[in-house]
């Protein structure tokens, strides 16, 4: 992506940036960037927001063993410590990434001064290596040195460490399209060697007629499926983009309604093992939920960092590897329904059947400071075809709303079909 910034950026632009200058007088106008903005208090009403309910089930609703809240307690004030930290280097990396013309330009504002503004890319580095060292100092909280879970945690953090990695490298590099898809599927590898978790799945109750089974093992093709769904989960959630907090507020609105899931199967689990699962999944999904929330306090309309495809890749991963080692894969799924109605919708683009542009974007019109939806296959455009010309900002609340309610109907649907699977 810098590559392609550096390409499209003016020459001249880029020799002032990199020579030093000799004098106070030959100084050369620096290209404006964007201006460092905190939205911390609309963060701060979304945390409770979406944190409430979840607090409610821990301290209220359900009653958690003492050890189990304990530790769950202690990683989210490690996770909290997360938020500072994140906030405090977001500032500190923009100027560097910025000297390395790692940056872009806000595309649903061209034709407006904001769109002329470079905006620092690629921060989700910083909110990878926080949540990397969060998840490796939280193991000396919670797990002794002969866990078996100690294996698979670590095996999940190296596949979430070689994504960040690989998104890294492609917003440096540019990677082509079609590679790009293919990135996900090495960086999962850590944690298929190292799964030595059950390979089977239980067939719904109506199904076992047909089937003539109650639990089919599938081997093999399972780990071919968790591969599957971890270049679902990142390529999903980096197609569904483009808008100022779009990638990260529906990694944050997954993220809560994966905690309140946990925290559901937790409180009405008599089994060790299974709640040790779920418990699993709220070590890695409150530090990615912390650590996001303070990305997005600069990633929020109007944009004053972009993400890259460093964060959507490594949100993506560290989904796919809690709903595998959680083992509530289908349940992510639904959690998913936009990003998969998206990448429905973007099919006959992605395999070429129909012309695929770089950006697929609404076209934004500088006068008004409206988006309309284009031909192409998005939901993003889809939505607007469909609900009228709006602002990006009010965009970004539909889409984030429908995620929202896409939850909440995945909590409703697995209510009604638990009897399936007793
Ligand atoms: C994916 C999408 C592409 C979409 C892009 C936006 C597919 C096949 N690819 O590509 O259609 O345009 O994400 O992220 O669906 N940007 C903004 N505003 C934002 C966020 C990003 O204008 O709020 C622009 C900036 O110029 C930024 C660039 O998008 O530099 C980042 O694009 P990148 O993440 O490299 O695109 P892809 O992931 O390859
Ligand atoms: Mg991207």
């Amino acid at each position: 992506m810098a590559a392609r910034k550096r390409a499209s950026a003016d020459a001249s632009t880029e020799a002032k940036v990199q020579e030093k200058p000799k004098s106070q007088d030959s100084v050369p106008a620096e290209p404006p960037t964007a201006p460092l903005n905190l939205k911390s208090g609309f963060i701060l009403k979304l945390s409770l927001l979406l944190l409430g309910p979840y607090c409610y089930l821990i301290f209220h609703h359900y009653n958690i063993d003492r050890d189990l809240k304990k530790s769950i307690l202690i990683n989210a004030v490690v996770s909290l410590a997360g938020v500072f930290v994140t906030l405090k280097m977001i500032p500190v990396a923009s100027k560097y990434v910025l000297r390395r013309n790692l940056f872009g330009y806000d595309i649903n504002k061209r034709g407006t001064y904001a769109g002329t503004l470079r905006v620092p890319e690629s921060l989700g580095i910083v909110v990878g290596i926080v949540f990397l060292v969060l998840a490796i100092v939280f193991q000396y909280f919670n797990f002794t040195s002969d866990s078996i879970w100690l294996v698979e945690y670590n095996a999940a953090l190296a596949s979430i460490c070689f994504m960040t990695l690989l998104g890294f490298v492609d917003d440096v590099l540019d990677v082509p399209w079609r590679v790009k898809l293919l990135l996900p599927s090495f960086a999962a590898l850590p944690l298929l060697m190292a799964y030595a978790g059950h390979t089977t799945i239980i067939i719904p109750k109506p199904l076992i007629p047909y089937v003539g089974l109650q639990i089919l093992d599938l081997g093999w093709m399972y780990k071919l499926y968790m591969g599957l769904l971890a270049v679902f989960c990142t390529n999903s959630i980096n197609i569904h983009a483009g808008l100022n907090g779009l990638e990260v507020g529906q990694t944050v609105v997954i993220a809560s309604a994966i905690l309140i899931h946990n925290i559901m199967q937790i409180g009405a689990s008599k089994d060790p093992e299974y709640k040790q699962a779920h418990a699993f999944s709220i070590y890695l999904v409150q530090p990615l939920l912390a650590t996001s929330l303070g990305l997005l306090s600069y990633n929020w309309y109007p944009s004053s960092v972009f993400v890259g495809d460093t964060y959507t890749y490594f949100a993506g991963m560290t989904m796919a590897v809690v709903g595998i080692l959680g083992h509530f894969s289908e349940t992510l799924l639904i959690f998913f329904a936009p990003q998969v109605l998206n990448f429905l919708l973007s099919l006959p683009q992605l395999s070429g059947l129909v012309p695929c542009p770089r950006h697929r974007l609404p076209r934004f019109d500088s006068k008004t400071g409206l988006l309309t939806g284009t031909n192409d296959g998005t939901l993003v455009n889809f939505t607007l075809r469909l609900l009228g010309r709006m602002s990006e900002n009010s965009l970004c609340i539909v889409l984030l709303v429908f995620q929202a309610i896409a939850c909440f109907l995945c909590f409703l649907l697995r209510h009604f079909l638990a009897g399936w699977y007793k």
